[in-house]
């Protein structure tokens, strides 16, 4: 197939699990591109997938045009501008699949489209599997420039400080806690809340230090839940106790592992059985400080999907702009290969291989390409307040 190539047709693609504020970098794409440039931006729907129905003819290139009106909510929003708001991916995403199977289909219908350049807003899975298909197409001749947008409630992404939709996940996860201690208080009972992240705590420990949570459980510091860290909680729970707070609040990310260190379905149910049985376990032992623990009601709460939903928050609509615009001038200036970051405060982009290297380091020992540093001013912060967080040494 030969590449007719269009200079100023643009693609953008959401790859990987949803989050907040993917809208809104897809409306700062079309925005930046069309207004400074005058290009055209082509919405590849489902991820990579989109490729594949262009090329069975299942959608043809104009169905795929992106243009300032059409999205309307009658009376109350007109145009692009209603996506600054809206989460999920208006374009569908896919987070399961085989690219790898299908890569020659997906370079073909690439190729189909005449892509000048290719915006993919991702997370490290993505960027991991897209750099290949990037690799596969260039080794066969096809030019395929691409930035990517990184975003993940998880905030594992490399190089960045922050990634779209984690703000929003932050929020919501506090929100969640705010809201659970009135009914914890009420009934004097702990609540463990079970939240996202995967391989990585961010998630967990900046929203349990601003939800006020007690103990904050991540796989940086407590890799497993073992009898060191049940004992750590009892003993923050009795000693709540004894200073007359009779509530307590447990956020543990779901990349904590069992004492087998196997993965569980659901870790916070886990923990919470874990914490009734250790303290009767010590009671029994002769230690009655922990003789009323497990009395104590227990509930637990899984924040699941919640977390990826909601209306972006200001901050992740504000670097969904950002990078949405960086992206745009990335390409204008034929920087490709590149991914936009937010660092000290602003935006700038480093190149994808030093990316995808730094994912696949990790990868290989089994962690998050970006951690929770153990020695970093956020844990210092928690423990510094009384929260408890595990083993402070980490690994
Ligand atoms: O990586 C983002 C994330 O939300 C993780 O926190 C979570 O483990 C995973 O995706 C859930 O994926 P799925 O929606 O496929 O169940």
């Amino acid at each position: 197939m030969t590449t007719t190539i269009h200079p100023k047709r643009i693609g953008i693609l959401t790859s990987g699990g949803d989050c907040a504020g993917l809208n809104a970098v897809i409306r700062a794409v079309v925005k930046a591109a069309t207004y400074k440039y005058g290009w055209e931006v082509y919405g590849i729907p489902y991820g990579t997938d989109g490729f594949i129905e262009l090329l069975t003819g299942k959608r043809q290139p104009e169905d795929l045009r992106l243009r300032e009106h059409g999205y309307d909510i009658p009376g109350l929003l007109q145009g692009l501008d209603v996506l600054h708001f809206l989460s999920g991916s208006v374009l569908g995403s896919i987070s399961k699949g085989d690219p790898d199977r299908h890569a020659n289909e997906i370079i073909q219908g690439y190729q189909k489209l005449g892509l000048y350049a290719l915006i993919a807003i991702g997370g490290d899975g993505s960027i991991e599997i897209m750099e290949k298909l990037a690799k596969q197409a260039v080794d066969q001749g096809i030019p395929w420039n691409w930035v990517v947008v990184p975003k993940t409630i998880d905030n594992d992404v490399p190089f960045t400080d922050l990634s779209v939709g984690f703000d929003t996940a932050v929020n919501r996860v506090t929100q969640a806690l705010y809201d659970l201690t009135f009914t914890a208080a009420s009934h004097d009972r702990t609540m463990v809340v079970e939240v996202m992240g995967r391989d990585a705590g961010h998630l967990a420990l900046e929203a349990g230090i601003a939800g006020g949570a007690d103990a904050i459980l991540i796989p940086e510091l407590t890799p497993i839940i073992n009898d060191g860290v049940i004992y750590g909680i009892c003993q923050k729970l009795v000693s709540l106790r004894n200073d007359g707070r009779r509530f307590a609040l447990i956020v543990v990310a779901e990349g904590v592992k069992n004492r087998s260190g196997q993965k569980e379905k659901y870790i916070g149910d886990y923990l919470a059985h874990e914490i009734k049985d250790y303290s009767a376990q010590l009671c029994l032992s002769g230690q009655p400080e922990f003789c009323n623990l497990d009395q104590v009601d227990t509930r637990v709460t899984v924040l699941g999907h919640l977390q990826r939903g909601g209306t972006p928050s200001s901050t992740d609509r504000l670097l969904a702009t950002a990078f949405g615009r960086e992206a745009i001038e990335l390409i204008a200036n034929g920087n490709y290969n590149q991914m936009v970051i937010w660092q000290n405060g602003r935006v700038s982009s480093v190149p994808l291989s030093r990316v995808v290297d730094q994912i696949r380091k990790a990868r290989k020992d089994n962690k998050a390409p970006y951690r929770v540093d153990p020695q970093g001013y956020l844990v210092h912060t928690a423990c510094d307040i009384g929260i408890y967080v595990g083993d402070m040494s980490g690994e």
